[in-house]
């Protein structure tokens, strides 16, 4: 959220609002980035040529003998006095993690991103060898031997082969370079005399001669290293930006390495960008964009809709697809990031990093599809964990609820209305001077009060926390933090000064392991000897915004880089690392603030490689346009490949004031979206959804019911993701990963593994919609049962998209369960029976999953819970069999924390809870036609229902389907039972 006013209405809007470019860098006006394009565009100049001066010394290669790691010492022709380290290592998985680091050096390099990302350390691999040989090293594994690794040693090349084709190519294009720390130079006299002179400390050995002299023989005179540095020390030791200095006491340090997917055209991840999902060019003959993709978390305020620029997240992750095999990659470093993506043929990808600070750290995820490395990002940053299921619900926020007495007000107009929400939000005018804890009493004179209220109905509050704390002897937070040294300190060690929403403010320093337990212990509602929060209760859940930092007069709005964290690194070293540390500490806090914990819920703008386990994210401070609402829904699904599936964006868009027909297209993505909050600007007019007038009421209304009633849907989805780590709202590639037609697609996606594919409407007066089938299936309307059949071949078919209409389809072969009664909230829902949809497939049978636990503790860890598999099949002609069966006792294959599955008793506690939970109707679409009888099995008794004459799922024409609806067969959720209907 951002301070900036907004002047003029919609209309207005495009003109006026526009992001403050000025505020941020380009590549060329950042010194490292500039170093690493050049460096890039020398090679590119040279050609073949170019020879990357980094070797791997073969006398120095030492393997363990038990374990899949291999250690060589590196060298650079350049600098043959300065030693590199590498590290190859095989994990059990066989994911690869490749380390590079300079060894004995006048400094050191951060080499601790990985620690903050990762959950455990992997378990390497004790069934892959090394063969050492002349000129490489190799290792070869898999099922079928059929996975190569090959490290060359002159030039230094590692490759990823998977049946000898290659994957993934580290320093295939000569691009690597580790810049080592040097000493400052004194200032020469004469300008001439210094030009002449070759740069560094060390002579340049007769092998770099060598490769000047097949480069640019003239280079050698004047600087020998110049081919492949550069002729300057461009902005090695100081670097200016707009009014402010970056002082770089440690001097060069940037690291620059290209990727090549050799065999791979599209790629898809680094979160977080504004653009489309299969990222677009940066490189080559007409790119996309001029800039390389740039992470360096910033409040970037009124952001682009399509743009490399930075956002307010980073998650070095990347994913390179073709129909044969999908690969991945993760950089763990936490210095700010540029990456050039370009194809030099039509079947290959090259990327090319440059990163500021830090070691190099690469992981090599080897798939072979999407699925697979999901997986295997999963077993390194830990899957996204259960959420507690209310909030998956509807989150009413906007800046500002401005009394106890609004905050009652607005839940009364939702309940009046029959609007379901489970949250309602504070953001910073709760806090008096917007110091966070403390309750402006003016306005909120009975905060625990008001807060009991809301929770009578099963609701909850969230109130923003920021990690800036106002520096005023009236706040107990920060004069604790200020006396127990516990704040970011500036270059010469004082604690930092900035301006924030608070005015002159300090920052926690969430690096200083001191910080933790005295953060978590200010969340404690009971009296301690260090102040805490008494005034609040455990019913508030908390949202970290800011959290880059955002600092209001710093270099583009953060912190300078040469301010100092615990253990002496530079802000620069774990920039993007910042904001995951603030947010894992809040929901440490807020989980133990009740015994035994419940599952907390935390918002974060900023994010890194494994904020997922934190809690949810939003896409920032959009606009109120319908391009920030096309781009929100990509960026969603952009974040599911980094990791973080608890997703979403402001539905409304965060400025502006929407007109009715865009904020009803916004809650149709909202009510899609992971993470499902609207949300507005001060200054943008009230817009809650009982505001609106008929038939836009109505109709957010019933949107706000499909969401609820597919609570159920939602809850089995983030379950699959916490024990498979596949995204919960699903790109097409990941689903049809060899159907080329849809590696672009990013406008429809699928929810979970239900069937339920959509396509939300994001332009102004749209009557139809297209969808793309991928494949000769039946496909349903969920709303109107229309049949439509796609192709093999992929077939795009016209759905109805009225202002009240969401094109939203069922894959014929699904089962879903659903709850359709219209609730307060959703904890009100707990024992509601169950609508159970069976969409039969084009040859007569559908599958579907149901997953349900108490939705707040964590004692489904102990195996209190219920997953049920609903299978509707042909035994025999004439007859479809639908049963209800016990998935809990089965092993997910792809389960990648199968731990709290193995726990599973059907008689559990949770289970008893819900014993009595009914099936109160079937419905069943495509049958072929009129049964005889509908029966459970094993009772004589017909069943009530009723049939409608339409499509069978089998025919190959469209039109509506066929219906049958079974009323009340009296069948319980946590039982197994059949029911039997005669054709
Ligand atoms: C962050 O979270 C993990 C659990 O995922 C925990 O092990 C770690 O100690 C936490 N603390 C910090 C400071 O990152
Ligand atoms: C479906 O529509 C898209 C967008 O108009 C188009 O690019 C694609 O070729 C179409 N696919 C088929 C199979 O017609």
């Amino acid at each position: 959220m951002r301070w900036v006013a907004l002047f003029g209405g919609l209309f207005l809007l495009p003109d006026v609002l526009a992001v403050k470019s000025q505020d941020f860098k380009t590549c060329s006006q950042s010194g490292f980035c500039r170093r690493g394009r050049a460096l890039s565009t020398r090679a590119k100049e040279a050609s073949s040529s170019w020879k990357s001066p980094y070797s791997v010394d073969p006398s120095l290669v030492t393997v363990s003998p038990k374990e899949a790691i291999a250690k060589a010492a590196v060298k650079s022709s350049l600098y043959p006095d300065i030693k590199f380290s590498l590290e190859v290592r095989v994990h059990d998985d066989g994911v690869v993690r490749v380390r590079m680091d300079e060894v004995d050096g006048l400094k050191k390099r951060y080499d601790e991103a990985a620690s903050w990302a990762l959950v455990d350390e992997p378990t390497i691999s004790n069934t892959v060898s090394w063969t050492a040989g002349k000129k490489d090293l190799r290792a070869v594994y898999g099922v079928k031997k059929e996975v190569e690794l090959i490290v060359q040693y002159e030039p230094l090349k590692v490759s990823l082969l998977r049946n000898g084709k290659e994957q993934v190519v580290l320093n295939g294009q000569g691009l690597l370079h580790m810049e080592h720390f040097r000493n400052k130079e004194p200032p020469k006299e004469e300008k001439k005399e210094e030009e002449t002179k070759p740069e560094g400390e060390v002579a340049p050995d007769a092998g770099a001669e060598q490769v000047v002299m097949q480069v640019e023989p003239e280079a050698k005179v004047e600087n020998p290293r110049a081919w492949f540095e550069g002729d300057s020390e461009d902005a090695y030791w100081e670097e200016s930006f707009s009014s402010w200095t970056d002082s770089k006491p440690k001097g060069p340090e940037s690291l620059s390495i290209d990727i090549t997917f050799p065999n791979h055209a599209t790629v898809y991840g680094i979160p977080q960008h504004a653009t489309n999902l299969a990222l677009p060019t940066t490189t080559g003959d007409s790119p996309t964009f001029s800039d390389p993709y740039r992470l360096y978390n910033a409040d970037v305020f009124e952001y682009l809709a399509s743009s490399p620029m930075s956002l307010y997240g980073s998650i070095p992750v990347l994913h390179a697809h073709s129909a044969d095999s999908t690969v991945g990659i993760f950089h763990a470093v936490g210095s700010e990031t540029w990456i050039d993506i370009g194809h030099s043929s039509e079947k290959s990808t090259e990327t090319h990093w440059i990163s500021e600070s830090g070691i190099m750290d690469i992981f090599l995820m080897p798939g072979p599809t999407p699925e697979a490395i999901f997986a295997q990002w999963a077993r390194l940053v830990g899957p996204t964990p259960l959420p507690a299921q209310w909030s998956l619900g509807y989150h009413q926020c906007r800046w500002n609820y401005v009394s106890s007495d609004d905050i009652r007000t607005v839940q009364k107009r939702f309940d009046e209305d029959d609007m379901p929400v489970d949250v309602l939000w504070l953001d910073i005018e709760y806090a008096e001077e917007h110091k966070y804890f403390m309750w402006d009493k003016k306005n909120f004179p009975d905060p625990v009060k008001m807060t009991n209220d809301v929770a009578a109905v099963g609701r909850k509050m969230v109130v923003i926390i920021d990690p800036h704390l106002k520096r005023t002897s009236n706040y107990p937070a920060y004069q604790e933090a200020t006396e127990r040294k516990l704040l970011v300190k500036t270059k010469s060690e004082d604690e930092y000064e900035g301006w924030c929403w608070s005015g002159s403010s300090a920052w926690l320093d969430m690096f200083n392991p001191a910080t933790w337990q005295w953060y978590i212990d200010l969340y404690k509602t009971d009296k301690r000897d260090t102040w805490s929060w008494t005034e609040s209760t455990t019913d508030i859940h908390i949202w970290n915004d800011m959290n880059e930092p955002s600092v209001f007069n710093g270099p583009e709005i953060t912190m300078p880089k040469d301010n100092i964290h615990h253990g002496g690194w530079e802000h620069r070293d774990i920039h993007n690392i910042n904001g995951m540390l603030f947010s894992n500490l809040t929901s440490q806090a807020v989980m133990s603030r009740t015994d035994p914990p419940q599952r907390p819920f935390v918002l974060t703008r900023s994010f890194y490689a494994g904020s997922h386990r934190f809690g949810a994210m939003w896409t920032g401070d959009n606009l109120g346009t319908w391009e920030h609402m096309a781009v929100g829904i990509k960026m969603v699904l952009a974040n599911g490949v980094g990791g973080f599936a608890f997703a979403g964006s402001d539905v409304g868009g965060f400025f502006g004031n929407p007109e009715p027909e865009m904020l009803v297209r916004w809650y149709q993505v909202g009510v899609f979206s992971p993470f499902f909050r609207a949300h507005a600007h001060i200054d943008t007019k009230r817009r809650e959804p009982f505001l609106l007038d008929e038939p836009h009421k109505s109709i957010v209304r019933d949107l706000l019911r499909l969401r609820y009633s597919m609570l159920p849907i939602w809850y089995t989805a983030f379950r699959e993701t916490s024990v498979t780590g596949l995204p919960v709202v699903r790109p097409h590639y990941v689903v049809f990963p060899k159907d080329k037609a849809g590696f672009e697609l990013d406008d429809q996606f699928w929810l979970g593994s239900s069937g339920l594919l959509v396509k939300p409407v994001t332009e102004k007066g749209a009557t139809e919609a297209s969808v793309y089938i991928p494949e000769d299936q039946v496909y349903y309307d969920y709303f109107s049962n229309h049949a439509y059949r796609g192709s093999s071949k992929g077939k795009n078919v016209t759905v109805p998209a009225a202002l009240h209409q969401l094109p939203l389809l069922l894959r014929g072969g699904s089962i879903l369960a659903t709850r359709e009664r219209p609730r307060r909230s959703a904890p009100l829902m707990k024992f509601d029976p169950f609508t159970l949809r069976v969409a039969l497939s084009k040859t007569g049978s559908a599958r579907g999953e149901l997953y349900l636990d108490d939705g707040v503790s964590y004692s489904y860890r102990d195996g209190n819970f219920i997953w049920r598999e609903f299978v509707a099949e042909q035994p025999q002609k004439r007859t479809l069999r639908i049963s209800n069966k016990d998935l809990g006792k089965a092993q997910p294959e792809k389960a990648v924390d199968s731990a709290a599955l193995t726990k599973f008793d059907p008689t559990n506690a949770f289970a008893k809870t819900v014993k009595d939970v009914r099936v109160e109707k079937v419905v069943v679409v495509g049958l072929s036609g009129k049964p005889s009888s509908v029966k459970v099995e094993g009772s004589g008794k017909q069943l009530a229902w009723e049939y409608t004459l339409g499509v069978a799922a089998g025919e190959k024409k469209e039109g509506t389907a066929s219906v049958l609806t079974i009323k009340d067969p009296k069948v319980l959720v946590t039982e197994d039972w059949a029911l039997s209907i005669q054709l």
